[in-house]
């Protein structure tokens, strides 16, 4: 099976290398080519556009930022839905996109897809970089059975679980309502963090309790060594955090439910952005809390 990946940033890069070691023919492009390098060198091949790199691909993935960047590799002369309208009469390739963009745009990009003959599945993922070079994602599927079905080979490689979530669009609800819950834990971690210290309470004792008490989940713990090292290097950036909660404010404001609390998590993240804090991984917001009187 041949597969065309776009988007070599955190987690893509971690996910064709996947690919590659699963044993896919992989085609790669990247905005920025010299991240294309390390994945030549095991075995992809590169492309100067998304057009030529969706060639003849059976699955595309397209693991980017957000939906501008997914719209900047569909459309224009060297977008990759020339090349699946020039394809039509072949056997119809299946685009999944895996970035996290919201259910609208999501919707919106697979009109755009079907239009030009090819399949649409969204599947964006939960789990950061290590999951992704494990192939131990969970990814939350949005598409028709068939299109499911085409994507699955290459679902399958990079995920422990699949959870199929209902027609296009589903799957980035599920992400964005499942985000939105991560967001809330994000704050209230850093934000007690700061309460404990602020107390008087050793650092490492702290996160030992909030990585071993009964509200230890999967994500501060995997962040133990890093919260107690104050590592900040990003591995989830808090301006993607930032990106994911203002989709589920969207999404609030689309099904006409308003969540004071949830406002609150955007404010509080925005804040921490506007700080300087974007660049750095999410759990830098801790030092919002920690410098305020
Ligand atoms: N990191 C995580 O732990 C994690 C976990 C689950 C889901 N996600 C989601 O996965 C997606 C990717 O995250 P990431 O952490 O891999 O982000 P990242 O490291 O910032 O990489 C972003 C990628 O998007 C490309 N890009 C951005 N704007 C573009 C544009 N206008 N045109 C073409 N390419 C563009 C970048 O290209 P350049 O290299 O040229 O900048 C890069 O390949 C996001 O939607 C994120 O929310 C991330």
């Amino acid at each position: 099976m041949e597969v065309a990946f776009l988007g070599l940033g955190s987690m893509g890069k971690a996910m064709a290398e996947r690919l590659l070691t699963q044993g896919f023919a992989l085609r790669v492009h990247n905005r920025t080519r010299t991240k294309e390098k390390s994945l030549v060198a095991r075995g992809a091949r590169p492309f100067a556009t998304p057009r030529e790199c969706v060639r003849g691909a059976d699955v595309v993935v397209t693991m980017l930022s957000d939906a501008d960047a997914v719209w900047s590799v569909l459309e224009g002369k060297d977008g990759a839905l020339v090349t699946f309208a020039a394809e039509k009469r072949k056997p119809r390739a299946v685009l999944v996109d895996m970035s996290t963009i919201g259910r609208e745009e999501a919707c919106a990009i697979a009109k755009a897809v079907e239009a030009s003959g090819a399949r649409f599945v969204d599947a964006p993922v939960s789990g950061s970089v290590a999951p992704a070079a494990d192939g131990k994602l969970l990814a939350l599927v949005g598409g028709t059975m068939k299109s499911v079905e085409r994507a699955l080979p290459v679902l399958e490689a990079l995920c422990r679980k699949i959870l199929h979530a209902g027609p296009p669009g589903q799957g980035q609800a599920l992400k964005v309502v499942l985000n939105g819950m991560g967001a809330h834990h994000l704050v209230a971690l850093t934000s007690m963090l700061a309460l404990g210290e602020r107390a008087g309470l050793a650092r490492d004792v702290v996160i030992d309790a909030f990585t071993s008490g009964a509200f230890a989940t999967p994500s501060y713990v995997g962040k133990r060594a890093k919260l107690l090292a104050e590592d900040y290097t990003p591995e989830f950036s808090l301006a993607l955090a930032l990106k994911d909660v203002k989709l589920a404010a969207q999404l609030q404001d689309d099904v006409g439910l308003e969540l004071p609390v949830a406002r609150a998590v955007v404010r509080e993240i925005e804040a921490g952005v506007r700080e300087g804090l974007g660049g750095l991984d999410l759990f830098a917001l801790e030092k919002r809390y920690r410098s305020r009187t």
